[in-house]
């Protein structure tokens, strides 16, 4: 499937120059059918009843588990559904027995979704210990190994910086925790979708996967890989129904599998939708589209910074699928928003809840960074019109 393919399946794309994708994605329309097939046709719950909707809705919503599976190279019940990617890592953070003296790594360039849910432990008396990206946003493997001693538990990173774009050597840092035999977590929040993951090579034991954003399926889905050992030292955090196998009037049996942590109903026309997002994202082919996004995000990374008046951030070598810059003199809300009005282009602007991130970068204090990122959908000559307009902005600030 080529760009213009794409585009015809996501109308949205004809009104605006969207290049917000590192927030959510807009929805193709076999995604959409499939959701709306679902509602049409079988509109019941999963895992419940015995009636030919309600058997022919769940099994539609474990083949969605199955498609995850295969996509990121895991088994099936591995697969926990999330309604997002910080639910996720919530479920990791709360599930498992963290203990008064336990040390966290967690390094400085995350999203608050990958920090604050580690900071809140604190009340417990678990120590975490920040370590600094460098000034382009990428953390330094060895500066992970020396802050491992005795007590630490859990090394959580990014993948892909979510207000940089900056790719993490996540496999390397994987090695270092199998060494040390320390838990180690993932966020693909903004590489899933966007480039291959095979979950083997991470060498990670949990990775928190958003559905709405690379992956092009619909808000209020996620998911959560948790490798088969330690899952069962997970303890679910949202109990009731699906969740047990027995329940008397004072005890109850936790079932097996990711059903024990997908606690009540779940969002299923979202779910059948997300799977119908993943075959749409295998039909195009991830070799493709992470070609495509590296030819985009380095036309968008040089032409922004040929402006006289543009600071861009990172590494245009290890930057993936957006760009964080600033237009000196003018604040970045701003540009955000006559972007907007002049030429219909949406671009995120702000701390883009990163903010120790955005400190490290030296961004802070002129309020934050303009952030443009892309997906197969985006063309060149979208990228084009955002240079233009930025070039007339910079006259502003002059
Ligand atoms: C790196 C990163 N982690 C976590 C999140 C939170 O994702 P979600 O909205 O799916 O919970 C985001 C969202 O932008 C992100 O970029």
């Amino acid at each position: 499937m080529k760009t213009s393919d794409i585009r015809r399946d996501i109308p949205f794309l004809d009104e605006v120059i969207y290049l917000d994708a590192a927030s959510t994605t807009p929805t193709p329309q076999p995604v959409v059918d499939a959701m709306c097939d679902y509602y049409h046709h079988y509109n019941s719950s999963t895992g419940r009843g015995a009636y030919k909707t309600a058997v022919k809705a769940t099994s539609e919503v474990e083949k969605t588990r199955s498609i995850l599976a295969e996509f990121i190279n895991s088994r099936k019940e591995e697969i926990i559904f999330t309604k997002n990617t910080t639910e996720a890592i919530n479920l990791v953070a709360h599930g498992f027995n963290f203990k008064k003296g336990d040390s966290l790594i967690v390094p400085n360039i995350e999203h608050h979704s990958n920090l604050v849910p580690w900071l809140n432990l604190k009340k417990k008396g678990v120590e975490i210990n920040i370590i600094k990206s460098d000034s382009q946003g990428v953390v330094d493997p060895t500066k992970i190994d020396n802050a491992i001693d005795q007590n630490t538990k859990l090394i959580s990173i990014t993948h892909i910086s979510n207000s940089i774009g900056s790719m993490q050597p996540v496999e390397e840092i994987g090695k270092i925790a199998k060494e040390n035999d320390i838990l180690y977590l993932v966020d693909a929040a903004q590489s899933v979708g966007h480039m291959s993951i095979n979950i083997d090579k991470l060498n990670a034991d949990f990775v928190a996967f958003p559905g709405h954003k690379g992956l092009l399926g619909p808000v209020g889905t996620g998911f959560l890989y948790a490798q088969k050992d330690v899952c069962n030292e997970l303890e679910p955090v949202n109990l009731g129904g699906g969740t047990v196998s027995d329940v008397t009037e004072h005890d109850y049996k936790l079932t097996d599998g990711p059903a024990r942590f997908e606690g009540g109903t779940l969002n299923i026309s979202g779910l059948i939708g997300l799977g119908a997002a993943v075959d749409y994202i295998k039909r195009i082919g991830m070799d493709k589209i992470e070609k495509h996004g590296n030819k985009i995000t380095k036309m968008m990374f040089e032409g922004i910074n040929d402006i006289e008046d543009s600071r861009v951030y990172g590494n245009p070598e290890v930057i993936y699928d957006m760009v964080g810059f600033n237009i000196n003199g003018v604040n970045c809300h701003d540009v955000a928003k006559i972007l907007d009005e002049q030429n219909n282009i949406c671009v995120r602007s702000g701390m883009h809840c990163a903010i120790p991130a955005i400190r490290q970068i030296g961004a802070y204090e002129l309020g934050g960074t303009v952030r443009a990122s892309i997906h197969y959908y985006n063309t060149k000559e979208e990228i084009k019109t955002l240079i233009d307009t930025l070039e007339d902005i910079s006259q502003l600030g002059s």
